[in-house]
């Protein structure tokens, strides 16, 4: 027989925001599969590492650190090795930062391996509220609508979709900050935006975004533009 698969959202960091139902599979489950860089340590790894043991089988799913989106020959290696797992008849919980489903790596090996074995999803706390919590600003409510927008998009796109926007998101901030700044100058939002990195991490800041005076944002960083009524 076949093992089962699960995506597990591990949230954005604090090892508190893992759920119930995570922690209980992960605690069950013969192997545990992560997303890692080629080089350096698995961020969604850290967080849950004080509930691994030594009886679990690790699965490192490599993945290059490079600008844009990694190729498919990427994720059909991530795929297959998860597959070699599963054809053992044994379960595998993998971990994803934040929400498996939201920009996140499972959504990409999903669809690969969906026809195949019986997969369950495990919701995580997602950095979407992560953000809005570490702002203490509520992110939309009411009428409100709000973008949610990656950040690599190019300066028109940005700028289009920002214009409409009654609150927005912009995520993967990265070496994308002197675009996003342009953009958000450009269309008078600098001051309703905050900055936001590590959100829920001790280490983590939130800076009003005019005060952000660095070229380049590290990974897990984003920008929330509140919408008028919270400014
Ligand atoms: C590939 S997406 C993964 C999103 C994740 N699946 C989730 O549910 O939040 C990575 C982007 O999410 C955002 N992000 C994830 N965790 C974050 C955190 N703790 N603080 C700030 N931004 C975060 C950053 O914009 C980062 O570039």
């Amino acid at each position: 027989m076949k093992g089962r698969l699960y995506g597990v959202g591990v949230g954005p960091g604090d090892p508190e925001l893992l759920t119930l139902k995570a922690l209980r599979i992960i605690k069950s489950v013969a192997v545990i599969a992560y997303p890692a860089p080629e080089e350096g340590a698995s961020f969604a790894r850290a967080i849950v590492a004080r509930w691994l043991s030594a009886n679990e089988r690790e699965v490192a799913l490599l993945f290059p650190m490079r600008p844009g989106p990694a190729s498919d020959a990427v994720y059909e290696r991530a795929a297959d090795a998860l597959a070699a797992e599963l054809d053992r008849g044994l379960d595998v919980a993998c971990l994803c930062e934040g929400d498996p489903l939201f920009y996140g790596t499972f959504g990409r090996l999903l669809p690969r391996l969906a026809t195949r074995y019986e997969i369950e999803i495990v919701p995580g706390v997602s950095s979407l509220g992560a953000a809005s919590a570490a702002a203490a600003l509520p992110l939309v409510q009411g009428e409100e609508t709000l973008l949610v927008i990656p950040a690599t998009l190019g300066e028109k796109a940005l700028s289009a979709r920002l214009a409409a926007a009654d609150a927005a998101l912009i995520m993967k901030l990265g070496r994308h900050l002197e675009k996003v700044r342009r953009v958000l100058s450009s269309l008078s939002l600098l001051e309703r935006a905050i900055y936001i990195e590590r959100a829920s991490l001790e280490e983590g800041r939130v800076l009003p975004f005019s005060a952000v005076d660095f070229g380049d944002a590290p990974y897990f960083s984003m920008a929330l533009i509140a919408s008028r009524e919270h400014h």
